[in-house]
C-alpha cells in the first residue's frame, strides 16, 4: 500500500533534508507550493500523514480541523512549531493535531517520530482491507498434474510466478482462475504486498474508473470524500482484474496507459502519480474472441497477455479428480469436525465419471454437501445428488452405438433452466467433445482434425481456444515433432 504524506513546511532547508529520509518506494510524498489554497488541497486530498509548520496552518483552526477530522480516512497530523508554550501545544492537541514537534529537534528525530506513525498507518490501512480468507491459503501445488490435459500448463506456471509480468489467465467459470491468482502472487516475488481481487463485472460502469483510479472530493456528484483507486491500495502488491473482458471501451484506454506508464490519475485531480502494481487478469471467455468482435482493443488484450495462462478444465484431467476430492474431503472434515476420511470406490468412480460442467467449484459445493449428510466415514453414493450418483451406472467405454442418436443423460437442475440455454449449454459440450475426441484421434494434428471435420484450420482453432484445448496435450509420444 501506498503511504501519502504531504509535506508543508515552511523552512525550505528542513523541507529538503526531511524530503531526502523520506524517499522510500512505498512512500508518496506531495509538496504543495501553493500557500493561499493550501488547506482546500490538503482537505480535498487527504493523505495519510500531514507534517505542517504551525505558521502554515489555517484560521480559525478549530473549524478547518474538524473539516479534515470528518473524512473517513482523515490523516495523522504532525506540527512542526517554534512554540515552547506547553499551553499552546495543549490547545493544537486539542483541535485535532496528534503529533507537535519544535522545530529546533534534529532531523532524525523528527524522522523517527514521523517512522513510528507511517508504520501505525501502515498497520491500521493493512487492518481495514484484511479479507479473512474461507479456504486454506491457495498454493500452487494445488494445481500440480500429472494430466496430459495440464502439460502446457504445468510447463508455463512456475515461470510465471518467479517473473512480474502482467498474465492473463483464461479459463471457464470455476477451473481457479483466482485460486491461481491468489497462488501466483503468494509464491511470487510480491508475497509481502497486498493481494487485491476486483470483479470488473460486478463495478456498476459509472464507478469503475473511480474504483480503479480514486477520485477527488468534489469530482462528481455524491463524491462528498476523496477516495483511493484500488491501484493505489495494491501498489507493491498484486491488483486482479477478474472479468477484464467487462471493462468498457473507454476505460479500457485508460487502463492501458496506467499499464504502459505505471501510473496513476484520480479521476478530478490533475496530478498523476507512480504505483507498483502487477496486474493480474482473468476472463472466463477468451479474450481474443472478445477482440475479434471488437468489445476488447487489441492493444490492451497485447499488454495483458505477455503470458497466457489457460487453466484447463476439469472434464480434460480427470486424472486430478481423486486427488482434489480427497484434498477437499481432509479440509472439509478437519473444519467441521466430521469423521469422514474418503469416498466409497462407487462414489468415487460416479465423481470421476462426472462432467464437471462448474469445474472445481461445482465439485467443492457437491463434496461440503455429502460430508454434511454422511453418516458414515466414507461418503457414499447416498451422498451424492441424483445426476451425479446415476453417472456412476453408465459402464466406462459403453458408448452409444455408431450414428445412433448420442445418449444425453439430464441432470435434474437443469430442468429448471430456460430451454435456450440448455441447448446452448449442450451444442458447447457436443462440439467440446467433439474436438477434442478428433485431437485424440488424429494425435494432435489441426490440419488433419479440421479436415474430417470438414472446417477451415483457422475455425478449428479458435474452437480449440475457446475449450481451453492444446494440441501439444493430444502428441502421443513419437508423433511430437512430426
Ligand atoms: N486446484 C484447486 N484446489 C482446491 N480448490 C480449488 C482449486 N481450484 C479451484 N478451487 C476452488 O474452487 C472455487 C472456484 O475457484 P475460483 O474462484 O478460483 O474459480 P474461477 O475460475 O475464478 O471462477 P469464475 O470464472 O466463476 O470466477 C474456489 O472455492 C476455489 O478455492
Ligand atoms: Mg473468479
Amino acid at each position: 500500500m501506498l503511504i501519502r504524506v504531504t509535506l508543508a513546511i515552511h523552512d525550505s532547508a528542513l523541507r529538503q533534508r526531511l524530503l531526502r529520509r523520506l524517499a522510500r518506494p512505498d512512500i508518496l510524498v506531495e509538496v504543495p507550493r501553493e500557500r493561499k489554497s493550501l488547506w482546500e488541497r490538503i482537505v480535498r486530498e487527504p493523505a495519510d500523514v500531514v507534517i505542517i509548520s504551525r505558521s502554515l496552518l489555517p484560521n480559525p483552526l478549530a473549524d478547518k480541523m474538524k473539516q479534515l477530522q470528518n473524512h473517513p480516512d482523515s490523516p495523522s497530523v504532525v506540527v512542526l512549531s517554534d512554540s515552547t508554550d506547553p499551553k499552546e501545544h495543549a490547545r493544537l492537541i486539542a483541535m485535532g493535531c496528534d503529533t507537535l514537534l519544535f522545530v529546533g529537534l534534529a532531523v532524525d528525530q523528527v524522522r523517527d517520530v514521523i517512522e513510528t506513525l507511517l508504520e501505525k498507518r501502515r498497520r491500521m490501512t493493512q487492518k481495514s482491507f484484511f479479507v479473512p480468507q474461507p479456504l486454506a491459503e491457495p498454493r500452487l501445488a494445488d494445481f500440480v498434474s500429472e494430466s496430459p490435459g495440464m502439460a502446457t500448463f504445468m510447463n508455463t506456471v512456475p515461470r510465471v510466478v518467479r517473473s512480474d509480468t502482467t498474465v492473463l489467465i483464461e479459463g471457464e467459470t470455476g477451473v481457479g482462475k483466482e485460486r491461481l491468482a491468489r497462488a501466483i502472487h503468494a509464491e511470487g516475488p510480491r508475497s509481502q504486498g497486498r493481494f487485491v481481487a476486483l470483479n470488473c463485472g460486478a463495478l456498476p460502469e459509472s464507478l469503475m474508473e473511480s474504483e480503479l483510479f480514486g477520485h477527488v472530493r468534489g469530482a462528481f456528484t455524491g463524491a462528498t470524500a476523496a477516495r483511493r483507486g484500488w491501484f493505489e491500495v495494491a501498489h507493491r502488491g498484486t491488483l486482479f482484474l477478474d472479468e477484464v473482458g467487462e471493462i468498457p471501451i473507454h476505460i479500457q484506454v485508460k487502463l492501458l496507459r496506467v499499464l504502459q506508464e505505471h501510473e496513476i490519475q484520480p479521476v478530478g485531480s490533475e496530478k498523476s502519480f507512480g504505483v507498483d502494481v502487477r496486474v493480474i487478469a482473468a476472463s472466463n471467455r477468451p479474450l481474443e474472441i472478445e477482440v475479434k468482435a471488437g468489445r476488447f482493443r487489441r492493444d490492451l488484450f497485447h499488454r495483458l497477455n505477455v503470458v497466457t495462462i489457460t487453466v484447463p478444465p476439469l472434464r480434460v484431467r480427470a486424472e486430478d479428480i481423486p486427488a482434489l476430492i480427497e484434498k477437499q474431503i481432509q479440509y472439509l472434515a478437519q473444519a467441521t469436525g466430521k469423521r469422514v476420511t474418503g469416498a466409497a470406490e462407487a462414489a468415487m468412480q460416479a465423481l470421476c465419471r462426472y462432467p464437471w460442467p462448474g469445474n472445481v467449484r461445482e465439485m467443492n459445493n457437491v463434496i461440503e454437501r455429502a460430508i454434511l449428510l454422511c453418516d458414515d466415514t466414507e461418503i457414499t453414493l447416498d451422498d451424492l445428488p441424483e445426476s451425479i450418483a446415476n453417472s456412476a451406472a453408465a459402464s466406462p467405454g459403453a458408448g452409444p452405438a455408431p450414428d445412433s442418436a448420442p445418449c444425453i443423460r439430464l441432470p435434474e437442475q437443469w430442468l429448471a433452466k430456460p430451454l435456450r440455454r440448455v441447448r446452448a449449454a449442450f451444442l458447447s459440450e457436443m462440439e467440446r467433445q467433439y474436438v477434442e475426441g478428433l485431437l485424440r484421434a488424429t494425435g494432435g494434428r489441426v490440419g488433419r482434425a479440421a479436415t474430417r471435420a470438414g472446417i477451415h484450420a483457422r475455425s478449428l482453432y479458435e474452437k480449440m481456444k475457446q475449450f481451453g484445448l492444446h494440441k501439444e496435450d493430444f502428441r502421443r509420444a513419437g508423433a511430437r515433432e512430426t
